[in-house]
Order: C-alpha cells, then structure tokens, then sequence
C-alpha cells in the first residue's frame, strides 16, 4: 500500500478524481481515501500545512494502513536561480530548516540527539519518478537534491539566500521533511515530489497563486503514472 500526501486539498484534488473503489475514513480532521490508482493500492489525504499535519498524518498512514512508503507531491518555493517555475524537484533527501539547536554545537538543522542530519529519500522511488516525470512532462525540467522544510512561507530574498547557502537546498516547502522524519522513525521509504510555484522570494506571494494551478497539474501528471509503472 502507497501513501500518497498532499498538503492542501489543490494538490490532491485531481488525484482523487482518479480513484476506483473508494473508501474514507476520517481521523485527525484528515479524510484517508483508500482505493486503486493506476492499478495500484494508495491511501490519498490532504495532510493540512506545516510540519506537526504532515508527522501526523504520516503516522497515522503507517498506523491504520500500514503504508510500506510514502510519496509527498505538491507545489515548493525554488532556491536555484536553474530552477524555474513549473520544474520539478525530486528529493534526494530533507532536513528540518528551522530546526535550531546551535547553542548545544549543533549544527543548524540537526535535530538533538538524532543519528543524521537529513532524511535521504528512496533511490529508487526517485529513479521511476525522474524517468516518468521525462515522460509525462517533456516540457519541464526535473531536478535531484535536497528539500527543506520549516514552518515558513519563505517570501524573502535573505532567507532564500541563507537557506540555499547554509542547507545547499533546492526548493523549500512545509511538509516534506516532517514526512520523511515520520518515515524514517517507521522505518518506510519516502520521496518528495515537489513542482514550483514561486520563486521564494519577495515576487513569491504574487508569483504563487498565479503558478499554483499549473505546478499542481504537473506534479499530479507525474504522480497518475508513477503509480501506473510502479
Ligand atoms: N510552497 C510553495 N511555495 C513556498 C514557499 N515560497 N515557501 C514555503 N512553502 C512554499
């Protein structure tokens, strides 16, 4: 069983339309559609924003569904003056941005008393997703790296620099790492699938609802025949 994680009901609406065989259940103020996509057996939800929504929502896939992985699809600001709106980003792996415990020596974003400083995502996983993405999407662009997430619409021009600088991030969005962390504590393998709606910086609020809808229409292509190959 796949599970499948959209923050916002934008990004999984058109995934759900595809659905055969559907059942709901609801916990946590999240609806879990169980069914077949493409042939294959996923749990569909709309996590909610930010990190403490995506943990949950993730335990809760391992919990009642027993998930053996879990894709993250849906729409991130770039960090990369070569990655334009509309590309995708695949996760080679995640942190915490906001994760602070520098007064301890940590280094930013290491979370205390944890045995790595990022989450690497599914090689495999990200090797169908990049081959499918070339398939579906010819037009776009798809890049391979890292993904941060913090509690944080990143609309400024310092804070994208500081966090491509100090994390080497590709995009930055708010669900990917506390999905992967969830992932890792369960010991299941989980990618990012991320399409760019903005730029990060201070056009982003403006460049966001503008870009949404086609980033989304993206990030959904790929995910349909990704589980059609999987
Ligand atoms: N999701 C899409 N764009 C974003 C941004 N700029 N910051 C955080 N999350 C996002």
């Amino acid at each position: 069983m796949l599970g499948i994680i959209g923050a916002m009901d934008e990004e999984v609406a058109k995934i759900k339309e595809q659905m055969e065989d559907v059942t709901v259940m609801s916990k946590a103020d999240m609806d879990f559609y169980k069914g077949n996509l493409g042939g294959k057996s996923v749990v569909v939800v709309r996590s909610g924003i930010g990190k403490v929504n995506a943990a949950m929502c993730t335990q809760i896939l391992v919990d009642a569904y027993q998930v053996d992985a879990v894709i993250n699809t849906g729409i991130a600001g770039s960090l990369n003056a070569q990655i334009d709106i509309g590309d995708i980003v695949l996760s080679t792996d995640t942190l915490e941005h906001d994760m602070d415990a520098v007064a301890f020596g940590y280094e930013v974003g290491q979370i205390p008393r944890m045995d790595t400083l990022s989450f690497e995502a599914d090689t495999e996983l990200r090797a169908l997703a990049k081959k499918v993405c070339k398939e579906v999407n010819p037009e776009v662009a798809v890049f391979e790296g890292r993904v941060v997430s913090g509690d944080q619409f990143v609309s400024d021009k310092k804070k994208k620099e500081w966090l491509a600088e100090t994390f080497d991030g590709y995009c930055t969005e708010m669900e990917g790492a506390a999905i992967a962390h969830a992932a890792y504590l369960n010991r299941i393998p989980f990618l990012i699938i991320r399409a760019i709606s903005d730029k990060a910086d201070d056009s982003a609020s403006v460049d966001y609802p503008t870009f949404e809808a086609k980033a989304i229409e993206h990030s959904v292509k790929l995910l349909l025949e990704f589980c059609k190959q999987m």
